[in-house]
């Protein structure tokens, strides 16, 4: 039986049923699972029973999987999972996972643990969607453009406001990277251009800093406008796959000093590519510890 894929809004999420994630790997299922990610680009599985080796394991369908994070160990007991945890970080700032390397995550799952009695919903938004929606002249000027990531990214984040909070921010940006990526992004699979922007970028090449903000503003709000974004409030035993290359994400700020865990594994990217087909470089760093080089075949 072929998975049931259940639209959860026009642009932007699915939900998949009928898919056995503790069944061994089967072509067919994984074939079916990765359309369903290139069209709907957040897929959503109710109701699992995963452990830490079963998530790492169905990450794998997709491909190798990176480490943690290329400065934050992994969590205790294993070597591809990050722990997203209220307690030290709240990634309430819009974000695509990991762009400050040269070759960031092409898919992330997100794993269910501690769930909060109201509120602690992740928001994930279409950047093929935003893109499609500019005007011509905007999407023009986004077709030319180059924007410089980098995780020393204080200038834009709330500041953490505990000591837990501050250490891990002190090792997230330990070591620091920095990545010169096309504002478009041409996905490898589906040739859908997105907009790959997001709080790690930090400074459109060739303009100033408050040009840079200006600008980059204006291409963010096309991205976070509502009709692009799934709103998924979380329940215990889920299981989230969006598209790192072709969306952004958003944990909401919103459970009071309720715990909130949700477990990160990640699946090793290519290197974006603009619609000039000018590829990303890396400036700062080196970041081959994280993740294994994605071939795309063109
Ligand atoms: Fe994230």
């Amino acid at each position: 039986m072929p998975p049931t894929i259940r639209k959860l809004t026009s642009r932007i999420g699915a939900l998949v049923e009928g898919v056995d994630l503790a069944a061994p790997h089967n072509p067919s299922t994984i074939t079916a699972l990765r359309h369903a990610v290139n069209e709907h680009k957040a897929i959503v599985f109710d109701n699992v029973d995963l452990d830490n080796a079963a998530q790492e394991r169905v990450a794998g369908w997709f491909g190798d999987l990176t480490t943690a994070h290329p400065n934050v160990p992994a969590a205790d007991g294993t070597t591809n999972v990050l722990a997203v945890d209220g307690e030290t970080s709240k990634a309430n700032e819009w974000h695509t996972d990991v762009t400050f390397v040269l070759n960031p995550p092409q898919l992330t799952t997100l794993r269910s643990i501690v769930t909060t009695p109201y509120g602690g919903e992740t928001l994930i938004a279409n950047a093929a969607a935003a893109y499609r929606d500019l005007p011509e002249p905007l999407r023009a000027l986004a077709d030319s453009l180059r924007v410089v990531h980098t995780n020393q990214y204080d200038y834009a984040r709330p500041s953490a406001t505990t000591a837990q909070r501050q250490e891990y921010d002190r090792v997230f940006v330990s070591t620091p990277y920095e990545t010169e990526h096309p504002l478009v992004r041409v996905h490898p699979l589906t040739g859908e251009r997105g907009l790959f922007i997001g709080g790690f970028a930090k400074r459109i090449v060739g303009l100033s800093s408050s040009e840079s903000a200006e600008l980059l503003r204006i291409f963010q709000s096309y991205v976070t406008r509502p009709e692009n974004i799934l709103r998924w409030t979380w329940a215990p035993h889920q299981l989230l796959i969006f598209d790192n290359r072709i969306t952004q994400h958003y944990g909401v700020d919103n459970y009071d000093d309720h715990p909130r865990r949700l477990n990160r594994v990640t699946v090793a990217g290519d290197v974006p590519v603009g619609v000039d087909g000018h590829r990303s470089e890396q400036l700062v760093g080196d970041a081959s510890h994280y993740s294994t080089v994605l071939e795309v075949a063109a």
